[in-house]
Parts: structure tokens; C-alpha cells; sequence
């Protein structure tokens, strides 16, 4: 019989130790913490864990600098690799972060040859195309966090203004985490009401732009580091998916191969996340607008895994 769900976090900074104590406190799962700094992964494990009489949660995490540590994982969440400053983008981090994804990616895949990646390291679209690439999986086993994020921060600013609850708000955000992100007003709900009958364009525009500077607003602010209380929370719930084969629709980064009319591209999709990983890319009917749009911000992530000569 197959024991618990196995799960490693890859970077112990505050993206992936906060979202290996948001699994950790959803249910029963054993999570290793692996960076390459000593100590850094022991000792945030190790608290972590301490909260588990507390919290009453009967899951474990270990901290680790080993691969071996990792052997046989279910899922596998890359979240190593630099962060933004304030005034850089996402793309300025291109080189640094292949390097790192690259090579954790190879490691990974030795020890757990049957995993499912799920992919943090920004530029996250390039980095999901990379890891695709350097795994040699299929794209069903490899995903990268982007729309869940960003719809999440839209929504925020949707419940601000409309003053309705959060939760009442089902956003669509496709194509690039980045700056040729596609906002779908059409496809963003509220209780079923398209957001396009709720507000006027110009006001949806604000709101949009906001959402796709959403990270960049919260790196300013905090000067050092980037989000990372939503960004957690975002993978912790596609892991959620497919750890417990929810099939939920999700708005992730994915391989895309013919999806939309696009090719050689990894991009912001609506996916259903299962056991399997990305068991289905949806197929939305598009007006001609949104389709140039997508068609955009695939190019634009096309230019970044050019930079990359895989
Ligand atoms: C952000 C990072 C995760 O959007 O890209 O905050």
C-alpha cells in the first residue's frame, strides 16, 4: 500500500516555507524542506513541526540540503531561485533563475521520476518551459503558479470596489504572469454576473492594471523580498488539487501545444488540476480581442525562452 502523500519544497525562503506550512496544515502529507543552505531548511522544519501539538495536525516535515531526502515524491514544488528588487521585472531574473531551476529540476527528477512539478521561480512561464525541458516529462506532470495569483489579487480589488464578498468573485486571468498578462473581464464573474455588466471599462482597466502590477506593488513596498502570503497560498490550493484529486479549474502556467492556436510556449491556461496532474487544458470560445491578447503574451514569453537556447 502506498503511504502518505509525499511532498518537497525546493527553497526554504519565505515562498516555500510558507507553503510547506500551508500543506502541512491542510492534512495528513510529509513534506521535506530542501535548500542549499545548512541549517535554513532544518530549522524552519523543525519549527514548523513543533506547531503540530498545538495545531493538532499529525503531518511530517523535514529539513534537508539532500536530494537523496527526496526520493519518490508525489509532487514537487520549485519555489528556489532569486526574487525581484524594487524597479526590476520579473524577466530580469531570467538568466539567474535558469541556472538554478535547471539544475534543481535535474536532481529533483532523479530521486522522483514520477512526480508533478509544480513551478514558482519567476519568470515562472519560462521557467515552467525550462523545467518541462529539463525533465522530459510530459505536460501534464509539470505547471507553473500564475493565474491563480493574480486572479486572487484582482478579485481583491474587484471586493473593494463593488463591495461585495471576496468570495462571491470568480476571476479568469490568462497568458503571462507579467506585463502581457490577459485579464478576461467578459470571463471574470460575480455570482455569476459577468464583471464587464458591474463596472465600466475604464474602471475595470484600473482595477486590471493594478492586478498585473500586484506583485511588483507589494516588492516596492516591502523593499526587500517579494509576496509571499498569496503566492503560498496559490500553490498550496493547486497542490491541493491535485493531491486530492480535486479536478478543479485552476489558471496555471502550462506547456501549451496547439491550445488557442499557439505552440513552443508555456502560458497562463485554464487547466483542470487532478491526480495526474493537468488532466485537461480548457478550451474557452475567445472574442478576437482576447485572442490577440493571448497571442501577445505568448510572444512575449517566446522571446524569454529564446534568451534561454534550449
Ligand atoms: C508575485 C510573484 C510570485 O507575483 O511573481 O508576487
Amino acid at each position: 500500500m502506498k503511504g502518505r502523500t509525499k511532498i518537497t519544497v525546493i527553497g526554504a525562503g519565505n515562498v516555500g516555507a510558507s507553503t510547506a506550512q500551508r500543506l502541512i496544515e491542510r492534512g495528513d502529507c510529509d513534506i521535506v524542506l530542501l535548500d542549499i543552505v545548512e541549517g535554513l531548511p532544518q530549522g524552519k522544519a523543525l519549527d514548523i513541526q513543533e506547531s503540530a501539538n498545538i495545531l493538532d495536525f499529525n503531518s511530517k516535515i523535514t529539513g534537508t540540503n539532500n536530494y537523496a531526502d527526496t526520493a519518490d515524491s508525489d509532487l514537487v514544488i520549485i519555489t528556489s531561485g532569486l526574487a525581484r528588487k524594487p524597479g526590476m521585472s520579473r524577466d530580469d531574473l531570467l538568466i539567474a533563475n535558469q541556472k538554478i531551476v535547471g539544475d534543481v529540476t535535474r536532481q529533483a527528477v532523479k530521486y522522483s521520476p514520477h512526480a508533478i512539478i509544480i513551478v514558482a521561480t519567476n519568470p515562472v512561464d519560462a521557467m515552467v518551459y525550462l523545467a518541462l525541458h529539463e525533465s522530459g516529462f510530459p505536460r501534464s506532470r509539470v505547471l507553473g503558479l500564475s493565474g491563480v495569483l493574480d486572479g486572487s489579487r484582482f478579485a481583491t480589488f474587484i471586493a473593494e470596489e463593488l463591495k461585495v464578498a471576496l468570495q462571491d468573485i470568480s476571476p479568469c486571468v490568462m497568458g503571462e504572469h507579467g506585463k502581457s498578462m490577459v485579464i478576461v473581464p467578459r470571463l471574470t464573474t460575480v455570482k455569476g454576473v459577468p464583471l464587464t455588466q458591474l463596472l465600466p471599462a475604464e474602471k475595470i482597466k484600473q482595477l486590471a492594471e493594478r492586478a498585473v502590477n500586484g506583485g511588483a506593488e507589494i516588492v516596492a513596498l516591502l523593499k526587500t523580498g517579494s509576496a509571499f502570503y498569496a503566492p503560498s497560498a496559490a500553490i498550496a490550493q493547486m497542490a491541493e488539487s491535485i493531491i486530492m484529486d480535486k479536478q478543479r479549474i485552476m489558471y496555471c502556467s502550462a506547456g501549451v501545444d496547439g491550445e488557442y492556436g499557439l505552440h513552443k510556449v508555456s502560458l497562463g491556461m485554464p487547466v483542470k488540476l487532478g491526480k495526474n496532474g493537468i488532466e485537461k487544458v480548457m478550451a474557452y470560445e475567445l472574442t478576437a480581442d482576447e485572442k490577440t491578447a493571448l497571442a501577445n503574451s505568448a510572444k512575449a514569453v517566446q522571446e524569454l525562452i529564446g534568451v534561454l537556447k534550449i
